[in-house]
């Protein structure tokens, strides 16, 4: 067990909150779902209430190791300020130069400073000024983060799959460090769902690639009880077990693979379930994301798809066979979705599922969603309020379902 924030010594402190702010912004930047930054409200006002000097580090999108300024944090200031309702100071620019340090310096107790993009410095990702691996490299700007605060509270659960220097090195330069609440929120949720699940225990699984979910798969072989696997990853699945599908989007160097995980989910007694009809069209534009006016929309009789058709959704039929393992189940964990949701002819088995999940939440299942896809599905089916959590990790979910050790978590200190 790792430590958490009521573990170690806050009061009256200067500590640095290590926050994934990494929140999706439209052409004009402005933030299009704040939830991120709404995830870490918690731990924030606890500090607050413990009158500390608050400073938040985070990352913004892929700037490569330089100055990108649309790329700043400036505008998450801005909001994580109306959320508060609280001046947050923010120094543009250069997170470790001489401003940002002053103003980290100055900064009194009950007050909150905001660094800029700790990825506008190629030390963060563990690298050097020529943009080669280095570790010392990234060890010096770790301390140079360290030495603005006292104590380190890690809250960057979406984040704590890499080893950059403000998830990892940056613990071994302050006195204390701990989980924050949002971290210790999904440990607890994902945590459990994957060490002391509520029986039976059902994984949905869906998107586009197996190659993306093998090692999910695998762990999750371990300790399910069912799982049903939709979305375009299903069709390799379909295929390498003899169905014909059309010209559904399939891995065919994986079908030796998707034949091998059936084989053992069968072994092993596991309760695999596949779609057992599909709707179907013979045209789509993927990159607009919509079905020409002359398109053919179908819904099969069976698991088979006739040849020029490819499958975007699940049918009524897997709908209903789907819906007695979830009536069932005690934990319910859902990672990417069912069909091609976003666009609203192929959302119907997607969204039917999360109404499913959030019925099941509602008598009594503890259910956990994570990846971005699934958690827009359970918005657009209007329940995501019902799902008992969601998780603010994309990657990083999916390397802990995996059952990875994360670089983030591995680096605090453990509880005494
Ligand atoms: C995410 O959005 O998944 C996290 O912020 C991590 O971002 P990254 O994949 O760029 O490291």
């Amino acid at each position: 067990m790792k430590k958490t924030l009521k573990d170690i010594k806050v009061k009256d402190k200067k500590v640095l909150v290590r926050v994934d702010y990494n929140v999706p912004l439209d052409a004009n930047l402005n933030i299009t779902n704040d939830k991120r930054i709404v995830a870490t409200i918690p731990t924030i006002e606890y500090l607050l209430k413990e009158n500390a000097a608050i400073i938040l580090i985070s990352h913004f999108g892929r700037p490569k190791g330089r100055f990108v300024p649309e790329m700043s944090l400036k505008p998450v200031s801005v909001r994580l300020g109306e959320l508060l309702d609280k001046p947050i100071k923010f120094v543009g620019g250069n997170c470790i130069g001489e401003e940002s340090k002053k103003a980290a310096a100055s900064l009194k107790q009950g007050e909150i400073l905001l660094l800029e993009n700790l990825r506008f410095h190629p030390e963060e990702e563990g690298k050097n000024a020529a943009g080669e691996k280095d570790k010392a490299a990234m060890d010096v700007f770790a301390k140079e983060i360290a030495s603005m605060g006292e104590v380190f509270v890690q809250d960057a659960f979406g984040t704590v799959h890499r080893e950059h220097a403000s998830t990892a090195a940056v613990v071994k330069y302050v006195k204390d460090a701990a989980a924050g609440f949002l971290l210790e929120k999904e440990l607890k949720f994902l945590g459990e769902a994957l060490e002391n699940p509520q029986k039976p225990f059902l994984a949905i699984l869906g998107g586009a690639k197996v190659s993306d979910k093998i090692n999910v798969i695998e762990n999750l072989l371990n300790k399910a009880d069912s799982i049903i696997i939709g979305g375009a990853m299903a069709y390799t699945f379909l295929k390498s077990q003899g169905v014909s599908i059309g010209e559904s989007l399939v891995e065919d160097d994986k079908l030796d693979l998707a034949s091998e995980l059936v084989k053992k989910a069968k072994e092993r007694k596991i309760n695999i379930l596949f779609p057992v009809d599909h709707i179907v069209t013979n045209k789509i534009d993927f990159t607009s994301k919509q079905v020409p006016q002359d398109a053919k929309i179908e819904e099969t009789v069976d698991e088979a798809i006739a040849d020029g058709f490819m499958a975007a959704d699940i049918g009524s039929k897997s709908i209903e066979e789907f819906a007695e393992d979830i009536k069932s189940a005690k934990t319910i964990l859902w990672n990417g979705p069912l069909g091609i949701f976003e666009i609203d002819e192929f959302s119907k088995g997607t969204v039917s599922i999360a109404k499913l999940v959030a019925q099941a939440t509602a008598d009594g299942a503890i259910s956990v969603v994570g990846g971005g896809d699934s958690v827009a599905a359970v918005k657009k089916a209007g329940v995501d309020k019902m799902i008992s959590h969601i998780s603010t990790g994309g990657g990083a979910s999916l390397e802990f379902l995996e059952g990875k050790e994360l670089p983030g978590i591995a680096a605090l200190p453990d509880k005494k």
